[in-house]
């Protein structure tokens, strides 16, 4: 067994081992290796042990055996993270703990909408746990089949169903949480109100596992869907989708459930990776997925949204639509919207940008990159698509293989996010900090945020052991 323990942990792995089993304490290189990198391979760390705790006792028993040890702790949920926020650094001595084995759903309440859910849970399970008791957990995204609650909510992730259900954040009612001493706070209340003083969960979801370590979350239910309808609308420009998601949220209100915006070189890549004939789909240089449903079953929705493409077609916003027939239809046209991300990563390198502007900045920002970067870059290729309903673009740029790309990449991030800061944006909507923001966090938050959030840092985590590096810089850097 290879491993790499400094003789002043030795004693805390062994007694680890000893309180959580063997099978609980990973310190052989090929058991580690896939707690070590994220999923795109961008990230790659080395660690003391993978822990995998499997209760809420066990992790609290870590982290007083940590707390005032020096030994920082790497929480980590289903690696499909896009900013290293779980990867540990190059040290070698840190501890990753893994939630994957808290993975129980503690309770479904359908009168109260509402489930309690361990960290280590799949979001798709939560999604069909939901479903089997006539419910509906509506966040969504293309790692859905991977991601965890503790990491879904610890990057406060987004995905397609905000315009309609909000973010992570928005899905959340309670926590339970294990604090960098080993206290164990037990916040796992279902209330919709509850002004009782500082609104706590809020400080730990979207905190990157940098004050403490979520466990269990108590999240909303919602009617489930009993008719959708799914179409891809060809544009001529991001404006006129912009007009199209105007028309469709006046028309349709809160029945619109997403409105996904496309480019023409992100759906080829797309189309190409899943070998599908581009006959399905409009030839235009931007298409939006838009999707309307319902928990009502006699309304015509099928008529509501031919009648408010008829109105887009007659005023000129859009060019084309096809509106699925079936379900196994629509399904292929999320299928193409979700495997964006695939497509790009077996494109090669990317330098991937997650912002968002006000939504009717999206034009202008989209037209001021693509000029920015077509003069200083034109051989590089654009992969634009996003929340559009959310002022949410992914706007990605596929990289030379060459020696160049670390530099290249840098200086297209500075250069997207001074744009973004001169809209009024942010350089992370859903994707959070990690490891690769945090300089262009320091560089473009104000010094009062960036005081703020160290001061709620230090507060919290006083002892600067959990996940050092990720959002803020840690100490020594
Ligand atoms: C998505 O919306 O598909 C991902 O958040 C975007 C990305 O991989 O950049
Ligand atoms: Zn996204």
């Amino acid at each position: 067994m290879e491993t790499l323990i400094k003789p002043a942990s030795g004693a805390m792995i062994e007694s680890l081992q000893r309180t959580l089993g063997a099978d609980a304490v990973l310190l052989a290189a090929q058991d580690q290796q896939r707690y070590l990198t994220d999923w795109r391979g961008q990230f790659q760390g080395k660690a003391l042990a993978v822990l995998r705790p499997s209760s809420v006792d066990q992790v609290a028993g870590i982290m007083r055996a940590c707390h005032g040890s020096g030994v920082q702790v790497v929480p980590q949920g289903g690696n499909s993270g896009l900013a290293g926020g779980a990867t540990p650094s190059a040290s070698g001595e840190q501890l990753v703990l893994s939630l994957e084995r808290m993975n129980r759903v503690r309770l479904i309440d359908p009168i109260d909408d509402s489930m309690i859910v361990e960290a280590g849970c799949i979001l798709q399970q939560v999604q069909e746990q939901a479903a089997e008791a006539g419910k509906y957990f509506p966040l969504s995204f293309g790692a859905e089949g991977s991601a965890q609650v503790g990491g879904f909510l610890s990057t406060n992730a987004g995905g397609t169903a905000v315009i309609r259900y909000g973010n992570a954040r928005a899905l959340t009612l309670g926590l339970e949480v294990v604090l960098p001493d080993g206290a164990i706070w037990h916040g796992l209340k279902r209330l919709r109100k509850d002004n009782t003083g500082y609104d706590l969960k809020q400080l730990f979801i979207g905190a990157e596992g940098t004050l403490g370590i979520i466990t269990a979350a108590a999240l909303r239910l919602y009617p489930r869907a009993r008719q959708s309808c799914v179409a891809l609308v060809a544009f001529g420009s991001p404006r006129q989708a912009q007009k199209g998601l105007a028309r469709f949220k006046d028309e349709l209100g809160e029945f619109l459930s997403a409105y996904e915006l496309i480019s023409q070189p992100a759906l080829s890549l797309a189309q190409s990776h899943l070998h599908m004939a581009p006959a399905l789909l409009p030839d235009a240089p931007w298409v939006a997925l838009v999707q309307v449903a319902t928990a009502n079953s006699s309304l015509a929705l099928g008529e509501l949204v031919e009648n408010v493409l008829a109105s887009c077609f007659d005023d000129g916003i859009a060019a084309d639509a096809v509106v699925a027939t079936n379900e196994r239809q629509a399904a292929a046209f999320w299928r193409i919207r979700e495997s964006i991300t695939a497509a790009e990563r077996a494109a090669g390198k990317s330098v991937k940008h997650d912002v968002s502007v006000p939504i009717g900045a999206i034009p202008g920002f989209l037209d001021a990159v693509q000029q920015a970067v077509g003069e200083a870059h034109p051989e590089l290729r654009i992969i634009a698509f996003g929340h559009m309903g959310d002022g949410n673009i992914h706007l990605n740029i596929l990289l030379p293989a060459d020696a160049g790309a670390q530099h290249l990449a840098a200086a297209l991030n500075t250069l997207v996010h001074d744009i973004v800061t001169s809209f009024e944006g942010s350089i992370s909507a859903e994707h959070g900090i990690g490891q690769y923001r945090v300089s262009e966090l320091i560089r473009l938050k104000s010094p009062t945020e960036i005081a703020l959030m160290q001061k709620i840092k230090q507060a919290l985590d006083t002892t600067g052991q959990m996940n050092p590096g990720k959002v803020l810089p840690a100490p020594r850097d």
